[in-house]
Formats: C-alpha cells, sequence, structure tokens
C-alpha cells in the first residue's frame, strides 16, 4: 500500500515512524516533511491547504492512503477533496473539523448533547461581550472562536486582563478568527487529552495523555504549543474514561450524525477533571503535538491498522493491543521561543543516537541532512522514550537529551513532574 502523510512536524514524523513498522506499508511519502522525516520516507513539496494539489500529487503517485496530520488542511477541506475523488482518507470532513476550528460551534454541539462543559456566551461585538465580563467577573475565560495556532485563549485571573482580550480579539489581532468571540466559566482541576478513534459510528480509544503547555518549569511563564507530555495520564483512570465515552465522546458522535456531518478521524478531548467528574475544555480533530509521539511510541505498527479501519468504517472489528507502559516526550526548543526565537543554529549528536522501539528522536522543525542538521523552527526535536514505568521512560528521555549538541536550544527539565510525584 501506498501512503501520503501530510504535515511538517513532530507528530509526522511519530506517525510516519510507527506506520512504516507496519509491514501493508509499501511506499511512504510525506509532504512537505522534514530533515528528519527524510531520513526514513521520501518527501514531498506539496502545498497542503490546496485540496486539488493535494489529489493530483496523491493520483501522480497511486496513493491508497491519506493521512492529515495538522487541523488547517481539514478546516479548508482537504479529506472532502480527498474523498470526492475516491482516494481513502483518515481525517474529518470541514463540517467535522468545525469542532476544532469553530469554539462556539462547539459549545452548541455540547449543549445539544448535552455535554458537560464550562457555561458560555458568544458574541460579536465588543461591549456586550464587556458587561458580560462585568456581570460575571474574573477569573473567567476569553477565547477568538476560530483557529488562532492555539494562541486564541486567555484565561484572566482579572478583569483587566479579561477586558484587554476583548479589546485585542475585536482589535483584529487575531484576523477573521476573533470576529467572533466565546466567554467561558473557568474551570479548575488537572487537565488531561483522551484520543478516540472515529469511523462515524463507533469510537475506540487509543490513549491518554498529559502536556506542558507553559515554556517554564513548575508549568510558568507564556504558553506555547507544548514543551513535553507523557502517556497514560494517571489522572483518567478507568471510571473517568468511562465517563467521558459516556457523557461527552458519544452523544457528541451522536450529534454529529444528527447533523449530517459524521466525525471520521482521530477526536483529542481536552478535559479538566475535579474530583473525579471531567468537563470538555476543547476538542481537537487530530492527534496532539507532542503528544502524538507518545501515542505512537506505545502502539507502534497497529497504528496503520486502526487509522485505515476509522478510514473504512471498521473500526467496530477493532480492538487495541496494549502494553502496560509509559511513555514521555521532551521537547527542545530554540532560545527565545515561544517569543522571537533564533534560527538556522547547528545541531548535533543526533547521527549516533539510538533510534529504537524504545527511544527515539523525533523531528519537529529541522532543516538540512544528517551530520548537518540545523534548527528551523520553534519547537525543534522531541526526544521520546517508553519504559516500564514514567520513571524509566523519563531517565531513557532525558539521556537521549543529554547527547544532543545544540548550544542555543533548550528543555524543560521537569517534563512528568506532577505524576512522577504522585507515584513517590
Ligand atoms: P483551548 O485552546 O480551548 O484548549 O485552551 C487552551 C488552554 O486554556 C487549555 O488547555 C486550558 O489550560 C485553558 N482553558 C481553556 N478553557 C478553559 C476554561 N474554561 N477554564 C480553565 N482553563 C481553560
Ligand atoms: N499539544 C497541544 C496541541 O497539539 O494542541
Amino acid at each position: 500500500m501506498n501512503i501520503l502523510i501530510l504535515g511538517s512536524g513532530g507528530r509526522e514524523h511519530a506517525l510516519a515512524w510507527a506506520v512504516l513498522q507496519n509491514p501493508k506499508c509499501d511506499k511512504l511519502i510525506v509532504a512537505p516533511g522534514n530533515a528528519g522525516i527524510a531520513q526514513i520516507a521520501t518527501c514531498a513539496s506539496v502545498d497542503i491547504m490546496n485540496g486539488g494539489a493535494v489529489v493530483a500529487f496523491a493520483e501522480e503517485n497511486s496513493i491508497d492512503f491519506v493521512i492529515v496530520g495538522p487541523e488547517a488542511p481539514l478546516a479548508a477541506g482537504v479529506a472532502d477533496r480527498l474523498r470526492d475523488a475516491g482516494i481513502r482518507v483518515f481525517g474529518p470532513s470541514a463540517e467535522a473539523a468545525r469542532l476544532e476550528a469553530s469554539k462556539g460551534f462547539t459549545k452548541e454541539v455540547c449543549d445539544a448533547a448535552g455535554a458537560p462543559t464550562a457555561a458560555w456566551a458568544r458574541f460579536s461585538e465588543a461591549e456586550p461581550a464587556r458587561a458580560y465580563i462585568r456581570e460575571h467577573g474574573a477569573p473567567i475565560v476569553v477565547k477568538a472562536d476560530g483557529l488562532a495556532a492555539g494562541k486564541g485563549v486567555v484565561v484572566a485571573m482579572d478583569e483587566a486582563t479579561a477586558l484587554e482580550a476583548i479589546d485585542d480579539m475585536f482589535g483584529g489581532q487575531f484576523g477573521d478568527a476573533g470576529a467572533e468571540v466565546v466567554i467561558e466559566e473557568f474551570m479548575d482541576g488537572e487537565e488531561a487529552s483522551f484520543f478516540v478513534l472515529c469511523d462515524g459510528e463507533t469510537v475506540l480509544p487509543v490513549g491518554t495523555a498529559q502536556d506542558h503547555k507553559r515554556v517554564g518549569e513548575g508549568d510558568t511563564g507564556p504558553n506555547t504549543g507544548g514543551m513535553g507530555a507523557y502517556s497514560p495520564a494517571p489522572v483518567m483512570t478507568d471510571a473517568v474514561t468511562d465517563k467521558v465515552l459516556d457523557r461527552i465522546v458519544r452523544p457528541t458522535m451522536t450529534e454529529m450524525s444528527r447533523r449530517a456531518a459524521p466525525f471520521q478521524g482521530v477526536l483529542f478531548v481536552g478535559l479538566m477533571i475535579k474530583d473525579g467528574q471531567p468537563r470538555l475544555v476543547e476538542y481537537n480533530v487530530r492527534f496532539g503535538d507532542p503528544e502524538c509521539q507518545v501515542l505512537m511510541m506505545r502502539l507502534g505498527a497497529q497504528v496503520l491498522d486502526l487509522l485505515l479501519a476509522a478510514a473504512t468504517g471498521r473500526l467496530a472489528e477493532m480492538q487495541v493491543n496494549w502494553a502496560d507502559d509509559h511513555a514521555m516526550t521532551v521537547v527542545m526548543a530554540a532560545e527565545g521561543y515561544p517569543g522571537d526565537y533564533v534560527k538556522g543554529t547547528a545541531i548535533n549528536g543526533l547521527d549516533d543516537m539510538l533510534e529504537t522501539s524504545f527511544e527515539m528522536c523525533f523531528h519537529a522543525g529541522t532543516s538540512g541532512t544528517a551530520g548537518a542538521y540545523k534548527a528551523a523552527g520553534g519547537r525543534v526535536l522531541n526526544l521520546t522514550a517508553r519504559g516500564a514505568t514514567l520513571q524509566e521512560a523519563r531517565d531513557r528521555a532525558y539521556a537521549l537529551v543529554d547527547r544532543v549538541d545544540w548550544p542555543e536550544g533548550f528543555c524543560r527539565r521537569d517534563i512528568g513532574w506532577r505524576a512522577l510525584g504522585q507515584q513517590d
């Protein structure tokens, strides 16, 4: 089978690594890919936001199956174009991708489905939004409705910050994404991410994870795309998982089908858990990055069979073979990230790095070739390891970090601190 993966980050490197372990994969192309992916697959330059270009490329290269990594091509309807052309694809339609692309849409769906989430209101003008904030007080959460590359959420601990967020969003800071704003009740508790494959009817959990969004140790400083993650998430006990499936995921899937927009792909369920009660923070319609790296490390070759089953309506026949293990990924980023960061610096030490089913260096933003890698992004490397315990996975991941010779790179040294503390 010839497979095409769309995307260029650590998530796509991890997907490519897992897919290649499956003997069903004859040829793998990743578009556009990165320097690490180029070591294991063919990279091709294709405009992945252009459905017509992706279909033409897939036809020219006899592609049998396309896996879409990021949300932007999904929201732009690339999966629809592939399906219309008769090409099998893993990823939701543009209509179903609104579960990530519009926060207001997700809230409407949750209300219709009876799924527990924060109380909310939606505004298209600043003055009523300000009045709502004054009425409800802080803490309160202000969100740009549309896709804002993870930056459109302000968790305001005081009223002034919330009002400032309203000015920024209606002032055009997020372009069209901020033309509407959702204001939400602040939820407190422990966050976790839950990943569920869906084929429009059946749902199949494929793992839990916790990430570290803040750039600084102790979860301080500005938000990032994620500085590290581990799986499983201890807060996602079987009892909590059952509640999430029964009260949140299945009712949402039923509501999407009722709206003639059945969801096919992976649903990334962002949760806040307090006293064993889960509430939805947000949905994403793709694997998390870097959460995907730890999930792929734990799932391995079966991933291709699972994604194919989701794409072809056969999830009811599938089961996930779980190893009773743990995985951790540590993100190395370029100095300055998430602000202006240094670009093009040399990275050494990767060539003799061990790469096994227990230890991998996934590339998130690199250019160049083996022996001459350069940083080409904010988040650059994901040192990822698996172990019998979280402590073992952690020690292996940081041993990989210590082999990297990149003076202009940094990482957090405390990934997993909460879960490791609980194990003592
Ligand atoms: P989102 O992009 O919706 O996931 O929001 C980004 C982050 O903001 C989440 O991971 C949470 O840490 C935080 N957040 C979002 N909504 C809320 C909420 N209603 N209450 C508390 N924290 C929130
Ligand atoms: N790591 C969070 C995300 O992928 O959205």
